[in-house]
């Protein structure tokens, strides 16, 4: 008998639904980004002076997470950078290089001149990269991503003073894209760098429910094989990321999880079901994040509250002391009460009665079986470590 490869027998075995799982993940770049044609074409103008050798205009870019952002400033430079043989783009994340020096290399590095890890002074560097930068012949684009990261620190302020004089060293110019979260932008800076930063004001609005609607269908006709999946699928996905903050991030990871449920009960389609448990997937995920990071009391206040009951804070409280080992004063329990209920982890609202109607009634607010599991994994780590 002929020996068959153990992969090509699964192979033949799996009936994937997905055509292009790739395509759903983060980091894939789409060729048409629906919904998106003012702030490309908005970023693209600013940018247009370069083709004729000249200084385009610095843009900011303000937006909530998973609007597109980043995706669009990177289409455009990819179109510019295939048009034009004059320009560099470099894209930078601030969450990755957050530092004046880090920065300041990765650009020199961009430019051909290999900066060593070690021993090299910071303004050594500045000095390399303006010298980089006369030669060259070529003009940067500078993409600075989550430029929040920067933003409130000396050393960041300091590298986006040493950005914005570089045409008076006379060593030409460069462009320089910042990418912002509309949370936190201005709180922290410097009035002029921000004013020179923000000659083009680029802002990028939650999507709604039928722009998700339309990505969605757009990238599921890439992903996944014809007719697989049900009706309401991708509204439901839409909906999803349209109830938080319109990220179409979410919408994608919502609708990528599902095929992978789907896959996993072996259904020969993507079903309402399929996404409902992908949601619940997803979210019972992020609590345990935010369990992971509780301290003791919290937890305990918690597991108190996992058989699902609605109690009083009053009563919660002496629980909590018979229970818990540490004992703490009722201000520092009401503390941690508010504390979980700030995390949307619980609901503790007035009942109107007790002394001056103050009384709380707590209860839980997410899912019980994701909060019993999580606080159980919790135990079984410190349980691990103990024995470790
Ligand atoms: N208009 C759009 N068309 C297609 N996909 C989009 C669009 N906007 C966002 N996306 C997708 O949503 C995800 C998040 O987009 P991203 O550009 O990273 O958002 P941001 O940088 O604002 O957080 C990415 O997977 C991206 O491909
Ligand atoms: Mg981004």
């Amino acid at each position: 008998m002929v020996k068959r490869n153990l992969f090509s027998k699964l192979a033949d075995e799996s009936n994937s639904l997905f055509k292009n799982e790739s395509v759903l993940q983060p980091e894939f770049l789409p060729d048409v980004l629906p919904h998106r044609d003012t702030q490309i074409n908005t970023v693209a103008t600013a940018l247009r002076p370069i083709i004729d050798g000249r200084r385009p205009q610095n843009i900011s870019v303000i937006g909530r997470p998973g609007t597109g952002k980043t995706s669009c400033v990177k289409y455009v430079l990819r179109e510019l950078d295939s048009y034009s043989d004059r320009v560099l783009p470099v894209y930078i994340n601030c969450f990755e290089y957050n530092t004046r020096h880090s920065i300041l290399s990765k650009i020199t590095i961009s430019m051909g001149y290999p900066v060593s890890r070690r021993g090299i002074a910071t303004d050594e560097v500045y000095d390399k990269f303006l010298e980089m930068l006369k030669k060259s012949g070529k003009i940067p684009i500078l993409v600075l991503d989550e430029v929040d990261q920067i933003l409130s620190k000396p050393d960041g302020m300091k590298l986006l003073y040493d950005l914005l004089r570089i045409h008076e060293w006379g060593a030409g110019f460069v462009g320089l894209i910042t990418i912002s979260n509309v949370l936190s932008l201005g709180k922290s800076a410097d009035a002029r760098v921000y004013s020179s930063l923000r000659e083009e004001d680029v802002e990028f609005e939650r999507y709604t429910p039928n722009e998700l609607k339309d990505i969605l269908l757009e990238r599921s006709e890439y992903a996944f094989m014809p007719g697989c999946l049900e009706g309401d699928v991708i509204p439901l996905c839409a909906a999803h990321g349209a109830k938080n903050g319109g990220d179409a991030r979410i919408s994608i990871e919502t609708l990528w999880k599902s095929g992978r449920v789907a896959e996993r009960e072996n259904s020969q389609k993507v079903l309402l079901e399929h996404v409902r448990k992908a949601i619940n997937d997803l979210s019972s995920k992020k609590v345990s994040k935010i369990i992971e990071n509780l301290s003791p009391e919290e937890k305990t206040i918690l597991s108190l509250l996992s058989k699902g009951e609605k109690t009083t804070s009053g009563k919660l409280y002496k629980r909590y002391l018979e229970t818990s080992k540490t004992p703490v004063a009722e201000r520092t329990f009401r503390n941690y009460v508010s504390r979980l209920e700030s995390m949307g982890l619980i609901e503790a609202p007035r009942s109107g009665k007790g002394i001056r109607g103050n009384t709380k009634v707590v209860s839980l607010k997410v899912p019980l079986q994701s909060v019993s599991i999580n606080l159980n994994e919790v135990e079984a780590k410190k349980e691990g470590e103990k024995n470790a």
